[in-house]
Order: C-alpha cells, then sequence, then structure tokens
C-alpha cells in the first residue's frame, strides 16, 4: 500500500497517525492485549498507538510519556516528561513491577548523519529497554519496540535476550512504508 494509502486510512479510521497500522499487525499477531491491563507507553506523541490501545481494550489503563506534548487522549493518563525521568513521575512510578505491556515507538530528531543518528538511537533504545524492564510485571509483562534496521541491532537484541526470555522480530507489512533513510522493525519481548 502506498504511504498516502496508509495515511488515509488513519485518518478515516480517526488515529491520529498511521504508526497504529504497525503496531496493529504486532498485536493481531500476539494477541498480547487481551492479557493487558496497565500499559506504558513511552514516546507517545502524537498518541496514535495510545488511542489504538484504548479503542481496541476499553479495559486497559494507559500511562503515556514523551518530551513533547500530546492532545489529549480519551482514558490516557498523559505526562510531558523524558523517560530519563520516569521515577519522577509519582502515578507511574507507584505502578513500578506491575505493567502488562510497554509499547515504545520513541525515537531521537534525526541528524541526518548516519553514524549519529545510529548512535543516539541504540543510546534511546537501550534507555527504553531499562525501563520496560524495571516498569514491566516480571512474572509475565510483554514489551513490544519499535526500532530501526542498522548496524547496532544486533547488539540491541543481544541486550534484550540478557533482560527477556523470548525476542522476536516482526517486519509489519506497514513498515515498507518507512523508506527513508533507515528502514525500521518491531521486536516484541515477552518476560523474563
Ligand atoms: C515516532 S514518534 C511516536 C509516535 C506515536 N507512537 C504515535 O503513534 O503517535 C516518537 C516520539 O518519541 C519521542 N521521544 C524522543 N525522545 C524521547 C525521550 N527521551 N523521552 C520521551 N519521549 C521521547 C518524540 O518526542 C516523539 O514524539
Amino acid at each position: 500500500m502506498h504511504v498516502d494509502s496508509w495515511a488515509l486510512k488513519a485518518k478515516k479510521s480517526g488515529f491520529r497517525t498511521r504508526a497504529v497500522f504497525k503496531l496493529d499487525e504486532i498485536i493481531q499477531k500476539t494477541q498480547v492485549l487481551k492479557r493487558s491491563k496497565y500499559i506504558l507507553d513511552l514516546g507517545s506523541a502524537p498518541g496514535g498507538w495510545s488511542q489504538y490501545i484504548k479503542q481496541k481494550s476499553k479495559k486497559s489503563e494507559v500511562y503515556a510519556i514523551d518530551i513533547l506534548d500530546m492532545e489529549s487522549v480519551e482514558g490516557v493518563n498523559f505526562y510531558q516528561e523524558s523517560i530519563e525521568n520516569i521515577d519522577t513521575i509519582d502515578p507511574i512510578f507507584s505502578l513500578m513491577g506491575s505493567f502488562d505491556l510497554a509499547i515504545s515507538d520513541i525515537a531521537p530528531n534525526l541528524t541526518g548523519i548516519h553514524a549519529i543518528d545510529t548512535e543516539n538511537i541504540f543510546e534511546l533504545n537501550i534507555l527504553t529497554l531499562d525501563v520496560a524492564a524495571r516498569y514491566l510485571n516480571k512474572s509475565h509483562g510483554s514489551f513490544i519496540m519499535k526500532t530501526f534496521q542498522n548496524s547496532m541491532l544486533k547488539n540491541l537484541r543481544k541486550k534484550m535476550e540478557l533482560s527477556f526470555k523470548i525476542v522476536q522480530t516482526f517486519k509489519p507489512a506497514a513498515l515498507l512504508i518507512s523508506t527513508f533513510l533507515i528502514s525500521s522493525m518491531l521486536l516484541f519481548v515477552a518476560p523474563r
């Protein structure tokens, strides 16, 4: 499907971003929402993934965080903060170890300089992984993260395998629209 068609589909479905279709494919395949109540959306703005979660699972309690502001989404608790400071957000901090699912579409601003972008993405991914590992329920929490296919991916995967029992890579069809300098992929990580 062409990029404009995905954007149109998102608009017609009432979603803020076409990024929801990447998430939709992985959620459908893993059925992880069925067993998730407390959900952490890391790097949530402008809010497409949060909207999607609330639409698919009315019972879910979504906590979303981004350095940018986000227009409110009904039923979503949003905090404008960097994930580096997530421990300072009391309502989220008090749920440490209780989250059933963490989702992350987090991405740094790209400089266009490949080596710098690759390093920045890796650093942010490691930070996100650390947050997810600490905040997820240790017995059944799952983590879905979008990342980029670059030279650091193997390294990232190895780090994930240290924290999580199963690490699976998905490449949703909706990602084929992301033909910028680097293409992206999603990793699904099951609990330790
Ligand atoms: C691709 S967008 C997320 C799109 C979102 N999933 C949606 O469906 O609307 C990536 C987001 O990561 C955020 N971000 C980057 N660094 C961050 C950080 N350190 N802490 C929190 N959010 C961050 C950016 O501000 C940006 O809004």
